[in-house]
């Protein structure tokens, strides 16, 4: 079923709408050629409730999900669209989801179920994070497999931090800054983040931590390792720009963190 069949049908979106608010013939390609018709109904809910009020542009097409700029209510937005289809990923979905006591009541058990609940769950994980002070996108809408958060770089979206040239004194600066946060979110929101590098950190006059759909309690189980990996990924990456690094071991950081959790 096509979006326009759909909107006929409950008359949520008129073609005039749809062109209104997607004025971009291409980007509505991307959007409507791409997403299943329950995808495209949360999309333009979103789009009603003035949550989203036009595309820009599309930014990433990764393997779980499209992330697009937009106008939001009160300044630039980037939209995640998680994939329902056509992808493999959601099969590895469930052991993240059912180490978490928040989300691991899967009742279906389908793949848009999965999807959605994984979509809630970095909706759920980037609030925490946001609320313990931690550097992240501030989440703004979910719906469904759709999620709105803040736009980090203000009107542009901002390079990852593996692609950034900065002086010495920013890069470690960024460095320390990076360790604050993930000291904070581990002390403060209770979570590891657990697919933490160069290209999970966007770099907008400071870093932002992004990407936290498969972050875990630290009640999970395999939290420790997680957060272990999480630092170790850091320290490669700015170890190469000649930082001075924190000793994970020396310093037993890991366990000092999980130690004064909240
Ligand atoms: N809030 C945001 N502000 C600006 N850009 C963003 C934001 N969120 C995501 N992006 C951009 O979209 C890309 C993909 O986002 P994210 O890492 O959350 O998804 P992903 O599922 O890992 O996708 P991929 O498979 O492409 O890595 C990021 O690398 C970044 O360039
Ligand atoms: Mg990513």
């Amino acid at each position: 079923m096509t979006l326009v069949e759909w909107s006929e049908e409950g008359g949520f979106a008129t073609k005039a709408d749809r062109e209104k608010l997607i004025k971009d013939s291409e980007l509505r390609e991307s959007l409507e050629g791409v997403f299943d018709s329950i995808t495209l109904r949360y999309t333009y809910e979103l789009i009603r409730r003035g949550v989203i009020k036009r595309f820009i542009t599309n930014i990433s097409q990764g393997k779980e999900a499209r992330v697009y700029v937009a106008e939001g209510a009160d300044g630039y937005v980037a939209v995640k669209i998680y994939f329902t289809s056509a992808s493999e990923y959601y099969k590895t979905m469930p052991i993240y989801i059912e180490g978490d006591p928040r989300f691991s009541h899967l009742k279906r058990g389908d793949r848009r179920e999965i999807v959605e609940t994984w979509a809630r769950k970095e909706y759920a994980n980037l609030s925490e994070a946001y609320s313990a002070g931690v550097h992240v996108p501030k989440p703004i809408s979910i719906r469904g497999n759709v999620l709105v958060m803040q736009l980090v770089g203000g009107s542009e979206p901002a390079p990852l931090l593996k692609d950034v040239d900065l002086t010495p004194l920013s890069w470690k600066r960024a460095y320390n800054q990076i360790m604050n946060d993930l000291e904070r979110l581990v002390v403060n929101a209770g979570l590891v983040h657990g697919d933490l590098s160069e290209y999970n950190v966007l770099y907008y006059r400071r870093p932002y931590l992004i990407d936290m759909g498969q972050s875990v309690m630290t009640s999970h189980p395999r939290a420790q390792e997680f957060l272990f990996r999480d630092v170790k990924n850091l320290n490669l990456f700015f170890r190469k720009k000649g930082i001075e690094l924190k000793d994970l071991v020396k310093d037993d950081l890991i366990t000092k963190w999980l130690a004064s959790r909240r």
